[in-house]
Parts: structure tokens; sequence; C-alpha cells
């Protein structure tokens, strides 16, 4: 197991990453919009933010969501979900996301601007320090982060502690890798950025029910397409506070 130091070493690497891909370009980390969303959705986006896009499916589609909740994107990235969920509950909703990479907070807050969806709001912040208040959010999303933290228990007490009672969080991960690696530390920080979730199903659950969340759901195992050809698996999990 990694010591403190080593975990964070990986995080600020893959903060790195990140910072450096919205300032120089294109994503090639995970899967492109157009694999998940239609040229109608995606229709206005601004072209930096489908560019940067590295999710892995939609957490929101088939969800029920209102206008009148608090809805807060961990690890949003140039903003792509925030916006459409924005655009879609309308002016009247109020959707944060948060990202540790300051060029991607920038991006996405200038691309919201442009598209007109001032409803979206965008915050700095660690996802294992999130910026927002105890029991403050009624659903927490997450596309492709999870999976790069390799102290995942600290983004799920988080999540809790943010979380209002009978609040939920839905994410999208990866739970089985391409990469048939033994143990956490054969991987590589590039894996880490990569998203690369070296759990089980089992796992997954175990790690979320002992942080307090009362029930876990995997729902809409689907392949999705990797940008170079190859597959990964992605789920959507969803893990309940109780009220
Ligand atoms: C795979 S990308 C997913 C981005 C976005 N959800 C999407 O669907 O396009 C992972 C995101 O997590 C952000 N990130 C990396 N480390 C983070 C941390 N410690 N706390 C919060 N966000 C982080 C990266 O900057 C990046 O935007």
């Amino acid at each position: 197991m990694k010591n403190v130091q080593e975990l964070n070493q990986v995080s600020d690497f893959v903060k790195r990453e990140y910072d450096s891909l919205a300032q120089n370009g294109a994503s090639t980390l995970c899967c492109s919009p157009s694999d998940t969303y239609t040229p109608e959705e995606l229709a206005g986006i601004p072209r930096i933010v489908l560019e940067l896009s590295s999710s892995c499916g939609s957490p929101t589609k088939g969800l029920e969501l209102y206008p009148d909740q608090t809805i807060l994107d961990l690890g949003c990235g140039a903003g792509l979900d925030v916006m459409l969920l924005a655009r879609k509950l309308g002016p009247e909703s109020h959707i944060i996301g948060v990202d540790a990479s300051n060029n991607m907070i920038n991006v996405a807050k200038s691309a919201a601007l442009e598209a007109g969806i001032p409803n979206a709001e965008f915050r700095l912040g660690d996802a294992r320090d999130i910026p927002a208040q105890d029991h403050s959010v009624d659903v927490v999303i997450s596309n492709c982060v999870v999976g790069m933290f390799p102290d995942k228990e600290k983004v799920f007490s988080e999540v809790y502690r943010i979380l209002k009672p009978g609040g939920y969080m839905v994410a999208i991960d990866t739970i089985f890798s391409k990469k048939n690696s033994e143990s956490f530390d054969e991987l590589t920080s590039q894996d880490w950025a990569a998203c690369i979730v070296m759990m089980s199903e089992e796992e997954y659950t175990m790690k979320l029910l002992s942080t307090g969340f009362e029930h876990v759901d995997f729902r809409d195992q689907l392949i999705v397409p990797y940008r170079d050809g190859n597959e990964i698996t992605s789920a959507k999990i969803f893990a309940f506070k109780s009220k």
C-alpha cells in the first residue's frame, strides 16, 4: 500500500496531467462525448469543452432531477455534464462543478458564458477536500473521476459529508481495467490519470458502505470504446445516504 507522501505524489501528477491537457488541447484519455450524447444534446456547447471531455458515459441520463435540487459534479473537467444539466433543468437550477485543475475551471467558466448558461457555477477544489458545506447537496455526480484516486475512502467520505440526508451520489466509473495488474502498487501515475480502477464491484461497494452510505447499486454496466480502439467496462454506481 502506498504511504501518504506517495499518494499525494500520484494525486499531484494526475492534477498536472489534466491541467496541461486543458492548456494544450484535446483529451485522449477516455471516450469521446459523441459516444454518449446525441448531436442535438451537444449543440451549442463550445468545441473546446467537447475536445477536453474525458468521460465514460452519462451520470445523469435517465435520472429524475429537478431545478430546485443542488447538484454538484465532482471532477467536472471542462464542464460538459454541468452545462448539459444546467441547460436541461433551466435557468432556475443551480449546478456546481468542482475540479482541481485551474485551467479546466477557467475553460469551463468561459465556455458556460459563451454558451449562455449562467446557472452553471464552477469552483476550484480538490475531491478530497470539496469546497461545499456539510449537508448542502442533494445529488453528487461524477464522470470518470473516482477511479483516479488511490485513496478513494477520502473522496467517498467528502461526498458523504456534503450530501444532505436522503441525498445520493451517482458516479460513472470504469470498474475493470484492460491492464491486468496484480496490485495497486504496480500501477503508474499515468495509469491513475487514465482512470484505471483496479476494483471489483464488491470492493467498490464495500468501500462505500464502510464510509456510511446506506445502500449501493450498480446499474447500466456497458462496454464503452476507448479512443485508441480498446474497450473498457463502465458502470453507473449509485450510493444513497440515509434520511
Ligand atoms: C477523466 S477527467 C473527467 C472530467 C469530466 N468529468 C468529464 O466527464 O469530462 C478527470 C477530472 O478530474 C480532475 N481531477 C484530478 N485530480 C483531482 C482532484 N484531486 N480533485 C478534483 N478533481 C480532480 C481532473 O482535472 C479532470 O478534469
